[in-house]
């Protein structure tokens, strides 16, 4: 072999090797991602949950309500529930709705944050804010984010403050 030779042989098995690194680190880190996401709390005991939430305001030319399923779930330390439509027999998350809704879960410990999407996605939403009562615990938690949802992307929404309950209508 000529030294060109030699050397484009060496160029191409480095660029292998690069290339043979980056793609094994970066599915490294997507199923390190995927891990963190998929643990579901477990255990029997379900706990009470009583979450309202605030459509953003809108007018008819600037729509903020969606049509769109909005599918939540709750964030501990150590795990998150399985996800839950926010569901009933009205018309929900319309601009400007107060919208309350119970179900029971798995118990999640002290929640960090509530992880949002909208599913079927039909169309964009204005989420305002959202109040949390977790457990029938008399504080309850308030996640202030504004969040514009403009696809089936779910989100997540932290750092909520302690609030009275009694201070909001839930
Ligand atoms: C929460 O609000 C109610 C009604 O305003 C009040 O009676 C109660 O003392 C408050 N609780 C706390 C912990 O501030």
């Amino acid at each position: 072999m000529t030294v060109k030779a030699k050397a484009a042989v060496m160029m191409v098995a480095v660029t292998m090797m690069m290339i043979f690194m980056t793609t094994t680190n970066a599915s490294e880190g997507r199923s390190l991602r995927h891990r963190q996401k998929r643990i579901m709390c477990s255990g029997g005991k379900t706990v009470p949950v009583r979450i309202c939430v605030q459509t953003a305001d809108g007018n008819w030319l600037h729509d903020r309500g969606t049509d769109s399923g909005v599918h939540v779930s709750l964030s501990g330390a150590s795990c998150r529930t399985s996800s839950q439509e926010l569901e009933s027999p009205a018309d929900d998350f319309e601009q400007g709705d107060y919208d309350c809704f119970s179900y029971n879960t798995q118990n999640v410990g002290t929640v960090l944050g509530i992880t949002v999407q909208l599913l079927p996605y039909h169309d964009r939403w204005l989420l305002d804010s959202m109040v949390l009562r977790y457990n029938n615990v008399r504080t309850c938690l308030r996640f202030t984010q504004r969040v514009w949802f403009t696809d089936h992307i779910s989100r997540k929404i932290t750092d909520p403050k302690n609030v009275n309950c009694s201070d909001y209508r839930l």
